[in-house]
């Protein structure tokens, strides 16, 4: 999908105007603190920038999934469903009234996006309010208030049950609070949601700095990579990535595949692989892929060596074994010695490596040397190097890559669904330029 002629902040007049900034806020958390603040410092360079320009800046994000987005309303979620159902009929109202009003309790301390506003005045000196509602009084108070340079924090959009429906009625409201709107979540830009893609309908809307920088690198690295360009894909599920596959084949140089999926694809080889994870369902679709690589020419690479363990434990016993001699009783956790070797090879003088997915489990100590032997080719290989949200940036920042890779992008799903060629309905709702 080609966004690289959206129009950013920097293509219109701020100064003074009642800004919405929607950033992807949704940052991990550990009893009630932030345990990475990375989408935060992500928003900074726009906030900051919209800030020094003179714009009243008003900030709103979601924060994990509240009660609120599973049903029409507030309601239950699916194991309290089956609680209030399991007890007899005269009893369940009172039940339900009584997980309702806990549920609602527990949603507001444990997604509430106080602990970001403190984070960000942290980073801007103090200029963030945060508004106890969304576009309720609070938060009208609150932005009828602001000042030029000055900005104000919502509360979770998704407290409210509008929002993931995209119901313009809240788009509407929203969209009354501002006279521009910025998108810069790019995480979000999968969603169609009513503070993502719904507001645009009602107010000038261009993109952040993030949301620029997001689709400028991987959409060049798309649509006019510097070759060789390859392809590294991980993870535990072929489902996952079919689409991601699909579009990169008729793209890239070399596909190499590591993880648990490489599994499905050496049973579709004919290759016995023990325990190992396999999607049964995919075997077929798995030497379809293959097959059309090998028509297009595409270097297709899966693991020639493993690394193996009795069952999916950190601590099971483990041993190295080649890829067509995978005994029964073991499981494939990791690549193998040699196919770090084979990988890394490949990696040396690419033009672009796209890389989305660990090579084993890599959060167990025995299993992560095969993603940590391919972050380090990645990183040497001297490549326009590009990482998909997710798992594969946790993994990267966690190995201490982070600061060697050209683009680690902010989103998981929304990083993976442009890489699918899919339309991100929070980019395709911005301006064009003229
Ligand atoms: C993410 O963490 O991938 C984004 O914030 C989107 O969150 P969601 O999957 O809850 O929509």
């Amino acid at each position: 999908m080609n966004y690289l002629n959206k129009k950013s902040v920097e293509d219109i007049d701020v100064s003074g105007k009642r800004v919405l900034v929607r950033c992807d806020f949704n940052v991990p958390m550990k009893d009630g603190e932030i345990t990475s603040d990375k989408r935060i410092t992500s928003a900074l360079p726009t906030i900051k920038y919209l800030l020094e320009h003179g714009a009243k800046v008003i900030l709103c994000s979601h924060m994990g999934k509240p009660h609120a987005i599973f049903t029409e309303g507030f309601g239950l979620n699916k194991k309290e469903k089956a609680k209030v159902d399991a007890l007899p009929e005269a009893e369940q109202a009172a039940a339900k009234a009584e997980l309702l009003a806990k549920a609602k309790m527990d949603d507001a301390k444990k997604f509430t996006l106080k602990p970001v506003a403190d984070r960000l005045n942290e980073y801007l000196g103090g200029v963030v309010t945060f508004a106890a509602d969304i576009v309720g009084d609070d938060a009208k108070a609150k932005v009828a208030a602001l000042e030029p340079g000055k900005a104000v924090l919502l509360e979770n959009v998704r407290f409210d049950a509008r929002e993931t429906k995209n119901d313009p009625a809240m788009a509407k409201e929203l969209a009354s609070l501002a006279d521009i709107y910025v998108n810069d979540a790019f995480g979000s830009a999968h969603r169609a949601h009513a503070s993502t893609a719904g507001v645009a309908d009602y107010l000038p809307a261009v993109c952040g700095f993030l949301i620029q920088k997001e689709i400028t690198v991987m959409g060049n690295a798309l649509e006019n990579p510097k070759r060789p360009f390859v392809a590294i894909l991980g993870g535990a599920k072929v489902s996952d990535k079919i689409g991601v596959i699909e579009n990169l084949i008729d793209k890239v140089d070399t596909l190499i595949i590591g993880g648990g999926m490489a599994y499905t694809f050496m049973r579709a080889m004919g290759n016995s692989i023990g325990t190992s994870i396999c999607e049964e369902d995919k075997i077929d679709l798995a030497r379809e892929m293959m097959a059309k690589a090998r028509a297009k020419g595409v270097s297709f690479l899966l693991p020639v060596d493993n690394i193996v363990g009795r069952t999916y434990d950190p601590e099971t016993p483990y041993m190295r074994i080649y890829s067509d001699a995978i005994p029964d009783g073991w499981m494939g956790l990791d690549i193998g010695p040699t196919t770090q070797e084979l990988f890394a090879k490949t990696l040396i003088g690419a033009g672009t490596v796209v890389w989305n997915g660990p090579m084993g489990v890599s959060e167990w100590d025995h299993f992560a040397s095969g993603t940590i032997a391919v972050a380090k080719a990645v990183a040497d290989s001297g490549a326009i190097s590009i990482i998909g949200g997710g798992d594969s940036a946790a993994a990267i920042e966690k190995l201490g890559f982070a600061d060697k890779m050209t683009h680690i992008s902010t989103g998981g799903g929304a990083s993976l669904e442009f890489l699918e060629g899919k339309d991100l309905p929070g980019i395709a709702c911005l301006n064009d330029k003229d």
